[in-house]
């Protein structure tokens, strides 16, 4: 296309970026007032400043027209989310950034490299398997409501309340779950920028003193969930005998923080090829509200397995 410059996205790209991303959402979920889309939540500078090197945006005559950003959780990279100003849709943009991205994320070298997408949709599914993603299970984006009429939630290890040698070595005993689950996944960032942003909090599970879980608890405005709610970005137990048992500790854990806060929703998504997670919260009163789809470049199941006790949704 003529005039199209595909670069990486800098700093003085982020407010522009964030109207692209809410406006082309907002458009394509229908919403009457576009702008609204994830009400005071906010996807684009917390994964700018996470990963700089896997943000792109493109411009047109210097004007930017789309931006899209690469999650780096050590060997595997999730894919997104990529937005183009509604206004140039369907002229090859989203081409143009897919070529710049995924050739990111071959040089980068990651094991895994997964995006979330809408099965409904035809064009987006053309869209990333002409980059050899591939369809796999539909990922369920759940949640639940949570009664705020009980007493005490309760104690709740937090991150945030680790002095810095229990600090480092709580990212190690996280790093270590993330292990028994995928070789090389590692969510130290998510971790760090959660507590350097004030994006709410790392819960963790304990068993006789030992880490055995933990969850990345997004909350409040400018997170990427917003102050409706408390989103579970990303969780995971130990993977092995007692997951199941550790995994409703989790669950549990995550309403109690949820509840402290006197917030009334959390959502938590899951693959359903994690049949056994799936099935936990589904039997925990999780209800799907949104259905996506997994797709893998590498095409095998990775930890889309049924035992593998994790949470996160990849948008
Ligand atoms: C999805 C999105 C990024 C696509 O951007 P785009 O610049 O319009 O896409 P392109 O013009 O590069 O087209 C990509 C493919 O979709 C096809 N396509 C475009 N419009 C289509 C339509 N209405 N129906 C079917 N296919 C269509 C194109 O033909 C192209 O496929 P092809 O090259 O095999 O022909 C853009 O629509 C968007 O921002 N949507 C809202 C946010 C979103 O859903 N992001 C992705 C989250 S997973």
């Amino acid at each position: 296309m003529t005039g199209l410059v595909v670069r990486p996205l800098t700093e003085r790209d982020l407010a522009d970026a964030d109207r692209i991303n809410r406006i082309a959402f907002g458009t394509f979920f229908g919403l009457e007032n576009p702008m609204n889309f994830r009400g005071d939540g906010e996807v684009v500078t917390g994964r700018f400043r996470n990963n700089p090197d896997g943000a792109f945006a493109a411009d047109i005559d210097g004007r930017l027209v789309a931006c899209g950003f690469v999650m780096d959780w050590g060997s595997v990279g999730i894919f997104g989310p990529l937005t183009v100003d509604v206004d140039h849709w369907g002229r090859g943009i989203a081409r143009s950034m897919m070529d710049a991205m995924t050739g990111y994320m071959d040089d980068r070298g990651f094991d895994l490299q997964g995006l979330f997408t809408h099965p409904q949709s035809a064009k987006h599914i053309r869209l990333y398997e002409a980059y050899d993603f591939r369809m796999q299970r539909i990922t369920a984006v759940m949640a639940k409501e949570i009664d705020l009429s009980g007493t005490d939630a309760g104690p709740i290890a937090l991150f945030s309340g680790l002095a810095d040698p229990e600090k480092t070595a709580t990212l190690a005993a996280c790093t270590g779950i993330c292990q028994s689950v995928f070789p090389g996944l590692d969510l130290t960032t998510e971790i760090l920028s959660i507590e350097a942003h004030g994006f709410g909090d790392t819960v963790l599970v304990l068993e006789r003193g030992e880490i055995v879980g933990f969850a990345c608890c997004h909350h409040g405005a400018g997170s990427e969930s917003g102050s409706a709610q408390v989103l579970v970005k990303f969780a995971a137990v130990r993977s092995g005998q007692d997951a199941s048992r550790f995994f409703e500790l989790l669950l549990d854990t995550c309403e109690r923080f949820t509840a402290a806060l006197k917030v009334n929703r959390v959502v938590a998504g899951t693959n359903t090829g994690r049949t056994q997670a799936y099935e936990t919260m589904l039997a925990a009163g999780y209800r799907t509200w949104m259905n996506g789809i997994a797709m893998h470049k590498t095409g095998n199941a990775c930890y889309d397995l049924p035992g593998r006790f994790v949470i996160d949704d990849w948008r």
